[in-house]
């Protein structure tokens, strides 16, 4: 069900939640100081309560009331990376509650680059918790058709287009000497690097659950080659093929859009061709994550 903003702020304020567009992937939202809100996230999208959840803030000035200690390499991030794909996971304080991190004493925030999510924030002068607006594992939606898909017609959504980017942001811890990139994004390494003056290195996160081995998956299994002859194209008969473009930017906005055509057309397989050079350049490091995670085979 498609709703607006008002609507949206009402739901909220009902301690419901409600599907919100950003620039990376529609989220399902739910307010922050509203335990059944928080708990409804995790219901609806079957996750897990040990995956804690990204909190949305409308301004660098919320976000600094949730995190224990705001330091220079926080306010050089968000000055440089936000409103955008970036989330800075930092020591939290006691104003947030421990279902939205699973427990642990750091907390993800992030602000959006998307003017309804934005307003939305901003009127309702609480952040929202969410995470990508799809069931457990499956592949985040990138409209909000996909999320009807997800959740049904019933379910309330803010439809703000097709998202900008199609794969999740950046998540990176800040620590005091270091920031660690557990989740590779739009937003990479060297640009990181460039507005800090600490060691900027990708890490597997030991504590974000999000970083299972599998992730994102279609319900129609992937098989990923780089090296693909046309003559063996008969083997393929009935797969979705997909030799992806020269471009990170454009293959990322399509990702999850191509994954679900695939699903919906009832495709016996998704067979993605890649080049090998893509390893070489970190603005496709975002894609190949994705794309490593919701494979099934690699030939
Ligand atoms: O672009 C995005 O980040 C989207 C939009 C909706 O903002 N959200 C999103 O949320 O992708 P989600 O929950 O699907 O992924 C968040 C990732 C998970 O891998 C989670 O484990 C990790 O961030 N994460 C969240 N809080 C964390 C924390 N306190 N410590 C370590 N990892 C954390
Ligand atoms: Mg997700």
């Amino acid at each position: 069900m498609l709703i607006d903003l008002e609507k949206a702020k009402d739901l909220l304020s009902l301690n419901e939640v409600v599907a919100i567009p950003t620039e990376t992937v529609y989220g399902l939202a739910g307010k922050i100081d509203s335990e059944s809100a928080l708990k409804k996230i995790f219901s609806t999208k079957e996750r897990p309560f040990f995956d804690p959840l990204i909190v949305h803030v409308s301004s660098i000035e919320m976000a600094k009331k949730y995190a224990l200690k705001w330091s220079s390499t926080c306010e050089k991030l968000s000055q440089a990376f936000w409103p955008g794909p970036l989330t800075i996971i930092v020591e939290k304080n006691d104003k947030i509650n421990p279902i939205i991190t699973s427990g642990l004493d750091r907390v993800g925030l992030r602000m959006p680059d998307h003017l309804m999510a934005l307003e939305l924030i901003k009127s309702i002068g609480t952040p929202l918790a969410a995470p990508s607006a799809n069931k457990f594992k499956k592949t985040s939606p990138t409209s909000a058709s996909h999320v009807e898909d997800e959740f049904g017609s019933d379910f309330p959504i803010i439809d703000g287009g097709r998202t900008e980017f199609g794969i999740e942001s950046t998540v990176a811890g800040v620590f005091e000497d270091r920031i660690e990139i557990y989740r590779p994004g739009v937003i990479t390494r060297d640009e990181i690097q460039s507005v800090v003056d600490i060691p900027v290195k990708y890490k597997k996160s030991p504590v974000a659950p999000g970083q299972l081995e599998h992730h994102y998956m279609p319900n129609v299994p992937i098989t990923i080659t780089y090296e693909f002859e046309t003559s063996k194209k008969s083997d393929y008969q009935d797969f979705f093929i997909w030799k992806l473009e020269d471009d990170p930017v454009f293959v990322a906005r399509e990702l999850y859009n191509n994954f679900r055509i695939a699903q919906e057309n009832n495709h016996k397989g998704i067979l993605l061709i890649l080049d090998k050079n893509f390893h070489e350049n970190e603005k496709w490091f975002g894609v190949l994550n994705r794309i490593n995670k919701a494979k099934t085979y690699e030939i």
